[in-house]
């Protein structure tokens, strides 16, 4: 899930590179690397951790470097280390390469290339590539026809920039899978994983394709395909498309969970105009004739789909959910007509992406909910929805949820002509408000008094374990406190065994129809010794509630709730000095399986 970054002919390439690793750190941040032509020489630059660690290292030079490469890692082929980290180079030098994938038969080719007296000093799949190429170019002396032969032997994924040592004024490129774009500017060309390093210098794209492969100069750019160059148009800068910012926020994810409600009035806004929905009438006409849909997602987007196939279910249509890594390999299509909606905040979440081609194959209508205009899921789905939710930074996905929670709302509600959504998420957007400024401080005296626990578990159902679910997730990610969410009636079927004097146990009620279940499990917890918290909404509250939130629909609860969850992990993560908004061994956007 690495970042790429490359340039030739810019004006400042340390700047660029620096800086646009830094914007793609979501990406990963086990180690960060950097190549730079200076002069005839390649030099490499190499730290382990994130990009502030390399810049650490980087000398002042005495030259701009005229091309330069760079790449922060997310590691999936050795542990992260200097050796590992990127930019690999091949054995005799020729090649220096950034890799952003996974080699599927790089012990195989590794084992080849080895026979043939190739030397690797990583353990890492990208070593292979640097080599093959290296390998194929002695054969031909041909740079293009090396590259074409190694992606014939390559299997798997891969997004690769290449500073080849006998041609210091190109930097070429291939890709299969893992996204890369091309940026122009006057006199220099840009590559990167996708446009936030570029937007600064450039508002002219290319978004390439797979199996492309080509390179870029100061003043052109050459793709091919299936061995011939291909016509290709620069797509303008995307609106979506700003700069990060923490805007006084000490972390990205406090200032995230601050925007859920901004995020929730944008959609109401995009999605409803003039006292109508505003959904495309053919993928409302799909929806209608389809008689079963299938939710598929990964992580938190999973957990906004399970809230989404309720709405569903409660319209009468008969729905399933699955986790995309399990689609991919047990695939099914229930009912007559299928239809499929994905989720993906990043619209590049390999997984989904996988499971996307599976249903295509099938010739089965699909729907993306994605924050990413222009993402891989976004252009190969029949139909999209944006999230409107702005950049999202921290690794741990906060607005996105609510705003992938809220499209589906707003969807079933046009499903059923059910216009009142707009009055429902307005008084949702005030009872979001009302936590932001007068409960957040009450999440957080509950945050100093669970920070050392050792487990917490999130009780609920329905709605309320949908939510917990989400809970529980985003309170180990950035914690790293272990974390179960129970369903209420699945406690006594075993997790009640974990409960021990002092266990915390967070509970929540936001639905009438499950609060006097709720309430007899806060009794069984209790009478093993369990210290229980709960987060409730009014008119189900009484007395003794730990946090008491202003009355709402209960379908809304998951987006009102969880703003609750999200700052008690926020605040739990802040007071054990954990790295809030880029938690260890994650990354933002997961490209690879
Ligand atoms: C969210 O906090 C997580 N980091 C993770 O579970 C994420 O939701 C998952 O990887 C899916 O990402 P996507 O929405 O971009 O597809
Ligand atoms: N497979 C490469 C490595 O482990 C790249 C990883 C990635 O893109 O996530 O270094």
């Amino acid at each position: 899930m690495c970042g790429i970054v490359g340039s030739v002919g810019f004006k400042n390439t340390k700047d660029y590179i620096i800086n646009g690793l830094k914007d793609l750190d979501y990406r990963g941040y086990d180690s960060a690397g950097l190549a730079f032509m200076e002069g005839k020489n390649i030099n490499l630059y190499k730290a382990v951790g994130p990009v502030s660690n390399l810049e650490k290292i980087i000398p002042s030079l005495k030259q701009n470097p005229y091309l330069g490469v760079g790449h922060t890692r997310w590691a999936t082929h050795g542990k992260p280390s200097e050796t590992n980290c990127h930019p690999h180079q091949s054995m005799h030098g020729l090649f220096t390469i950034v890799h952003n994938g996974v080699i599927e038969n790089f012990l195989e080719l590794k084992t080849k290339l080895q026979s043939k007296g190739f030397k690797f000093v990583s353990d890492t799949d990208t070593e292979v590539i640097a080599n093959l190429l290296e390998d194929k170019y002695f054969e031909n002396r041909n740079i293009i026809k090396a590259i074409e032969d190694t992606m014939g032997e390559l299997s798997g994924s891969f997004a690769v920039v290449i500073i080849a040592d006998i041609d210091n004024k190109h930097l070429y490129f291939m890709k299969r899978h893992s996204p890369l774009m091309i940026g122009r500017g006057e006199d220099f060309s840009l590559v990167a994983s996708d446009a936030s390093p570029m937007i600064r210098y450039t508002d002219k794209y290319i978004d390439l394709d797979d199996e492309t492969y080509g390179f870029i100069s100061a003043s052109d750019v050459e793709i091919y395909k299936d061995k011939h160059p291909i016509k290709f148009e620069y797509t303008p800068k995307s609106p979506d498309l700003t700069v990060k910012d923490l805007n006084g926020y000490p972390h990205y994810m406090l200032k995230e969970i601050e925007e859920i409600e901004r995020v929730v009035r944008r959609l109401m806004v995009e999605y409803y105009d003039k006292g109508e929905f505003v959904f495309d009438n053919n993928l409302m006409n799909q929806l209608h004739q389809s008689d079963h849909i299938i939710f598929v997602a990964c992580g938190t987007s999973y957990h906004a789909s399970l809230v989404g196939a309720r709405y569903f279910d409660m319209l009468g249509k008969s729905t399933s959910t699955y986790i995309a890594s399990e689609f991919a390999y047990y695939p099914k299509f229930p009912g007559r007509k299928p239809f499929f909606i994905f989720l993906s905040q990043s619209g590049e979440t390999a997984d989904v992406i996988h499971c996307m081609n599976i249903v295509k194959e099938h010739d089965i209508p699909c729907l993306v909910l994605t924050n990413k205009k222009g993402s891989s899921l976004e252009r190969g789905c029949d139909y999209s929805l944006l999230l409107y939710a702005g950049l999202e930074v921290s690794v741990a996905s906060t607005k996105a949820y609510a705003a992938q929670v809220c499209v589906l709302a707003l969807l079933a509600n046009a499903y059923s002509n059910r216009k009142e959504v707009i009055k429902d998420l307005e008084e949702c957007c005030g009872v979001i408000a009302d936590i932001d400024h007068n409960l957040k401080d009450k999440v957080y005296e509950i945050a100093t008094q669970l920070k050392d626990a050792k487990d917490i578990y999130f009780l609920g159902r329905g709605f309320d374990y949908d939510m917990s679910l989400e809970a529980s997730l985003k309170l180990k990610e950035i914690t790293y406190i272990h974390s179960e969410a129970v369903a209420g009636g699945e406690l006594k079927h075993g997790p009640i065994a974990l409960i021990e004097q002092d266990t915390p146990v967070i509970v929540t009620i936001s639905d009438n129809v499950t609060a006097s279940s709720m309430r007899n499990n806060i009794q069984e917890v209790k009478a093993r010794g369990a210290k229980v918290f709960t987060f409730v909404t009014n008119p189900l509250s009484n007395e003794h509630d730990t946090i008491v939130v202003k009355s709402h629909k209960r379908y809304l609860s998951p987006v009102v709730m969880s703003s609750l969850a999200f700052y008690f992990a926020y605040y739990v993560a802040v007071l054990n000095n954990r790295e809030v908004d880029k938690p260890r061994n994650l990354a933002k956007s997961v490209t690879v399986e």
